[in-house]
């Protein structure tokens, strides 16, 4: 998407060959008109799936992702990151380990906003490794819902989040891919 990746270039500082900075318009502050933008992106390459819920992980897939259920005129499920183990029999629970931030979270779903009836379209800002969007895909997987497909702003494409989610067999639909970095340099695949 265009409007993406020149507001990438503009205002998007890459600090090294694997971290990207985003922080005026995505990470620290939402530009919500970009995001409106990215927002019906998705809605209309997911249009006509049978989609029932948009979801994302806390917190900053939240911004695109509630423009997309708004845009599809669906709801909106956040999944949670807890520091450990949190025993909720509402909750399903599963690790996720962040190699870009060295941590280890628990991610969270209720079990009160999803069923074996829903159809779930998964928005989120990177797609780095694939760990967070991997650990979405079987958090629905418990729930016996179905995952349609993942959405994200922004694919570094020389890490291997898309080989991971192809093997799960889910659809990865990205705005901006980023083939290479360097400092200061970005070079999308486009
Ligand atoms: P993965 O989910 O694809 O495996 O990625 P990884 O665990 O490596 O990424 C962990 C966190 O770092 C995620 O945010 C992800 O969005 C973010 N991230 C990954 N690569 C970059 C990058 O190049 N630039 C920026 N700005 N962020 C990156 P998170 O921990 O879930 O944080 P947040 O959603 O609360 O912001």
């Amino acid at each position: 998407m265009k409007l993406l990746e020149d507001r990438i270039l503009k205002d998007g500082h890459a600090l090294n060959e694997s971290i990207l900075k985003v922080d005026t318009f995505i990470n620290h502050q939402v530009d919500p008109f970009l995001m409106q933008e990215c927002a019906k992106d998705f809605a209309e390459h997911f249009k006509g799936r049978g989609i029932t819920k948009i979801a994302t992980i806390e917190s900053s897939g939240i911004a695109p992702a509630l423009l997309t259920s708004i845009e599809m005129g669906l709801p909106l499920v956040i999944l949670k990151k807890q520091p450990s183990k949190v025993l909720n029999d509402n909750l399903y629970n599963t690790m996720v380990s962040s190699f870009t931030k060295g941590t280890n979270y628990e991610l969270t779903l209720s079990k009160k906003v999803v069923d074996e009836n829903d159809h779930v379209l998964i928005i989120d800002d990177f797609l780095a490794n694939g760990e967070a969007s991997s650990g979405a895909i079987r958090l629905f997987r418990m729930a016996h819902a179905t995952v349609e497909g993942v959405g994200i702003l922004i694919e570094k494409e020389f890490q291997p989040g898309r080989k991971k989610l192809g093997e799960e067999g889910i659809e990865v639909y990205s705005l901006a891919r980023i083939s290479s970095m360097s400092e200061g340099n970005i070079v999308f695949n486009s």
